[in-house]
């Protein structure tokens, strides 16, 4: 069976790319850029180029693919806007894929977006899982949570940097999924029918505060957070503010998705089939992992800046 993956340089993209090369799948990897996109290569994926910003480029790169697992979406800093990427991108993919042979469409949403349809990339994603109901495809909607990745520029990095970290008064607890146990499922739903034209919940087995990764974090790096609460109408006026500019779309987006998500219950248990990811790693060992290799890191720069310095001093 040949894959494509579309977004396989991503954070959760490269793990199932990893995983379905380990399973003996041909996996072949949509890409824009074919140097970001070498270290697939060099695990045995086929790269083709292809753009979501060009949907032209996409029909040449589905052909001959029997299941497409789109796993891209519009990047923090990009000179596009998310309707370009996460929607006319995706139409794009979708009318490419019913010109070819498919066996099922992979798609990745946010957790309970139906119940948060206010933030513009949770709109975005609602409507290419309502485009893909309606297109006869067979398709699985892997709709999760927040990944344990992304809590390392959230707050491990700006403990660390002793950067200020926003916070909008109470968090809604979030069941953190780590992408290296995301891949096995997602990977093994390929090969059943089980998930076919469903939507499932892909989330972790523990919900947090992020008082509570915070906290964590403090005690497993040895550092004081710096803590700024901003009060919810602030969210609301800055995202307004920011969505001003069309090349701050992002901004935008976080702080509203921010905003909301303290409210509502973007990310408390969703109404759909859940799935439970097992923890290959707890949140606090992969946290503990994390900062006892950054740690040991930072000791031997500082050993070789303070023996330059000596050395140099004796000159
Ligand atoms: N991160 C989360 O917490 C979270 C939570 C719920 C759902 N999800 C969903 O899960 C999926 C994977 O998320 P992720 O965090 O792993 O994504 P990510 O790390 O931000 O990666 C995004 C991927 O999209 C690709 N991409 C961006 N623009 C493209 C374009 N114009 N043409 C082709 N490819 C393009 C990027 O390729 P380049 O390397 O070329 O930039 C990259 O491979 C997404 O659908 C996301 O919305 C994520």
């Amino acid at each position: 069976m040949s894959l494509l993956i579309i977004g396989g340089t991503g954070t959760l993209g490269r793990q199932v790319v990893k995983q379905a090369l380990e399973e003996g799948y041909h996996v072949k990897c949509l890409i824009r850029d074919f140097r970001r996109g070498a270290f697939l290569k060099d695990w045995g994926a086929e790269l083709i180029y292809g753009d979501l910003s060009i949907p032209s480029t996409l029909p040449t790169a589905l052909k001959g693919s029997s299941i497409i697992i789109d796993l891209a979406t519009i990047k923090s800093i990009s000179n596009y806007t998310a309707e370009t990427i996460d929607w006319r991108g995706k139409l794009g993919l979708i009318e490419a894929a019913k010109l070819v042979n498919l066996k099922k469409y992979v798609y990745f949403s946010f957790l309970n977006a139906a119940k948060n349809q206010s933030i513009p990339i949770v709109d975005l994603k609602l409507k290419v899982e309502k485009e893909l109901e309606k297109s006869g495809l067979n398709y699985t909607i892997f709709q999760c949570s927040g990944f344990f990745q992304g809590l390392i520029s959230q707050y491990a990095l700006p403990i660390l940097e002793k950067q200020t970290i926003w916070l909008a008064g109470d968090s809604t607890p979030v069941a953190y999924l780590d992408t290296q146990d995301a891949k096995n499922i997602i990977v093994k739903s390929l090969s059943g029918s089980m998930y076919d034209k469903q939507i499932v919940s892909l989330i972790g087995e523990k919900f947090w505060t992020s008082k509570e990764i915070i906290k964590l974090c403090e005690l497993l790096s040895g550092k004081t957070a710096k803590i700024s609460y901003i009060p919810v109408f602030a969210f609301r006026i800055l995202s307004i503010f920011f969505r001003f500019f069309e090349f701050t779309w992002n901004i935008a987006d976080r702080l509203q998705f921010g905003e909301i998500s303290n409210k509502t219950a973007l990310n408390s248990e969703p109404s759909n089939e859940i799935i439970w990811s097992f923890e290959r790693l707890s949140l606090e060992n992969y946290l503990q992992e994390y900062f006892g290799r950054i740690l040991k890191k930072l000791r031997e720069t500082n050993y070789q800046q303070s023996k330059k310095s000596r050395e140099i001093s004796f000159l």
